[in-house]
């Protein structure tokens, strides 16, 4: 007998929803519990095929509509939430066009290890972060360490350790399986920052103050190309490269010594484009953002992004107008070619224009 208002039919009925409303209560809840962005742990495909982006795009959607459906009342902190929840989905929605359009077909590519080489590990807290100096990286690495549980507080590690002695994991240091599997599962982190102003703070860090790296390997070879009637003091020490020097160095197709990651463009050094981050911050918002990493991955409420600055603390932090400061000693055509070496990192991260007069 097929009725359909068999007694039977209409517990079915009752049953099923009973479990839809189950199920969209779960769902709120893990929502407001894990943030909107944070990457859902469902399993892909295979192991290198990112192919999951765009259906998170419409997870993403369809959650924030929950949101704004339940009527429960949005604090400030919430409001908050959404917020950078809602900007995290616009810069990765542009990433993605920016990325289709310039690489077409690379998310389905197999990662190699040197586009990892310079991924962080935390495996507790699930977090990968992909380290881009002179935007926020040495307090990331001390907040990795913690996490971690190799160090109680991030006030306390001094800014060698974090660096040299930190005993954090790169990703390329895994095989290939443990590469693929943390690629698919973990919150992937990326702090960027505005492109001219991440180059003059490398170039006042590493060149302005005295450095035993950077003046002998890097300021030697610029100072004896770039600098007509160099003395033999600068020739020997490499100290006192001036920033139009520096410049053309990075702009010379045969520079006489390589690029370092100081000044390499982020897209570059994390992949963007084939790693699909789940997290975009920006260096320009740190605490802010850093902070909602680690609410979302479940860091120790006592553990808040650090705000110090540790190398050359009595330096002023390099600002806008101090960019622009380092960038009037050059001519409109160097700062055009500075401009196009950095193209691609103004147009995935959507920084404007730094200067009118560029195209
Ligand atoms: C947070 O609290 C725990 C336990 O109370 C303590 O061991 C730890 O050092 C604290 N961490 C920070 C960063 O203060
Ligand atoms: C280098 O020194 C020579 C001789 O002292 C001088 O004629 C020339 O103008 C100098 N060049 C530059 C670029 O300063
Ligand atoms: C700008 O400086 C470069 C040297 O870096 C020079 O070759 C070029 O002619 C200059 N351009 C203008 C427009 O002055």
């Amino acid at each position: 007998m097929r009725s359909s208002c068999s007694p039977l039919g209409s517990l079915w009925f009752l049953l099923l929803l009973g479990a839809g409303c189950l199920l969209l209560l779960v769902l709120v809840v893990q929502f407001l519990r894990c943030g909107l962005w944070r990457r859902p742990q469902r399993s892909s495909p295979s192991v290198f095929d990112d192919s999951s982006v765009g259906s998170k795009q419409q997870v993403t959607k369809r959650h924030r509509k929950l949101l704004l459906k339940s009527s429960a009342p949005a604090g400030g902190e919430e409001q908050q939430q959404l917020r950078l929840a809602k900007t995290q989905e616009s810069r990765r929605h542009l990433l993605n066009e920016i990325c289709d359009k310039y690489q077409p077909g690379i998310t389905g590519r197999p990662v190699f290890r040197r586009q990892v080489s310079r991924v962080y590990v935390e495996d507790r807290s699930r977090l990968l972060y992909c380290e881009v100096p002179k935007a926020g990286c040495s307090n990331w690495k001390r907040v990795l360490m913690v996490l971690g549980g190799s160090a109680a507080s991030t006030r306390h590690i001094p800014h060698d350790a974090a660096h040299y002695a930190n005993r954090l994991r790169r990703l390329e240091s895994y095989d290939r399986v443990g590469i693929a599997e943390r690629l698919r599962s973990y919150t992937k982190v990326l702090f960027v920052r505005e492109p001219f102003e991440r180059l003059v703070s490398a170039f006042r860090d590493k060149f302005e103050s005295p450095n035993s790296y950077y003046h002998p390997v890097f300021g030697r070879p610029i100072i004896s190309r770039y600098r007509a009637n160099a003395t033999r003091s600068a020739l020997r020490t490499g100290a006192g490269v001036t920033f139009r020097e520096f410049i053309q160095y990075l702009l010379d197709v045969r520079r006489p010594v390589g690029l370092d990651i100081h000044w390499e463009p982020v897209g570059q050094l994390c992949s963007p484009c084939l790693l699909r981050y789940s997290f975009i911050g920006k260096f320009e918002r740190l605490e802010e953002e850093a902070n909602m990493v680690l609410r979302s991955v479940g860091a120790p409420g006592n553990l808040t992004f650090p705000g110090f600055k540790d190398r050359n603390p009595l330096a002023e932090r390099t600002s806008s107008t101090i960019t622009q400061r380092y960038f009037s000693q050059l001519n409109a055509t160097e700062r055009q070619k500075a401009f196009d070496f950095f193209y691609m990192d103004y147009l995935m991260f959507d920084y404007p224009k730094p200067f009118k007069d560029l195209h």
